[in-house]
């Protein structure tokens, strides 16, 4: 294993080092990014019945710490403050079990809160971000990724299916939302923008 691969693990393995006030904000919007996409996913009918309870279980997981993540992004950008998402209505509107109506209200609250997709969205393909970006994977990802194991209720998906199916807004902020494998990680994608985006060439190029 090479240095920068190290380097990343202890990244992954320690935590998370204190954020600039903007990735407080960015997380926040990327957190809403995946729930309205989770919800998506959740109300679409073609979604196996495993897939469906690790969503929920996501969905709920999201939910539960919205709140912080929202005041957390108020704390760190007093400047800017936004209104408070409306956390207690979205858990209602998600117990009801009525997906179609929880996905508009995260779609609603989605479009408050949109992230900022700029650095990605148009991506632009080159030579040396498709290099990047499997060296990368192959040495990071494909571990845990190259096989999605169907029986689990939240696998770690084929990132190339991912790329091809997901609308692209909601494949950048799970990208940022970073590795989801254990809890630990959940706190801070190690990468940056760029390395974000050579991943994306990679996963949107199609399969190796
Ligand atoms: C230790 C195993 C492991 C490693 C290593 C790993 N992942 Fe994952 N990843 C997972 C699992 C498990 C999930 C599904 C988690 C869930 O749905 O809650 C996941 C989910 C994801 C998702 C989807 C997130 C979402 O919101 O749906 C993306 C994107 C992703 N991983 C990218 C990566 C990339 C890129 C790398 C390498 C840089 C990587 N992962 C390395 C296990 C791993």
């Amino acid at each position: 294993m090479g240095r920068r691969s190290l380097a990343v693990l202890a990244l992954l393995t320690v935590g998370a080092p204190a954020l600039a006030a903007g990735e407080y904000d960015r997380a926040l919007r990327v957190d809403v990014a995946v729930l309205q996409g989770d919800a998506r996913l959740l109300a679409d009918p073609a979604t196996p019945a495993i897939r469906r309870t690790g969503l929920q279980a996501r969905i709920a997981s999201i939910l539960g710490t919205l709140d912080m993540t929202a005041r957390e992004r108020n704390n760190h950008n007093p400047s800017t403050q936004i209104p408070l998402p409306a956390v207690a209505a979205l858990r209602a509107d998600f117990r009801q079990g009525r997906p179609e109506r929880f996905l508009r209200s995260a779609t609603s609250l989605a479009t408050t809160l949109p992230l900022d997709t700029t650095y990605f969205i148009p991506l632009a393909h080159t030579p040396q971000r498709a290099r990047i970006g499997e060296d990368l994977y192959r040495t990071l990802c494909i571990g845990c990724h190259q096989y999605t194991d169907p029986h689990a209720a939240n696998p770690a998906p084929n990132l190339f299916d991912m790329a091809r199916s997901t609308p692209s807004t909601e494949f950048v902020a799970r990208m940022l939302g970073g590795v989801h494998g254990v809890p630990r990680t959940t706190l801070k994608n190690p990468f940056s923008d760029e390395e974000i985006a050579s991943l994306m060439v990679y996963f949107t190029a199609g399969h190796p």
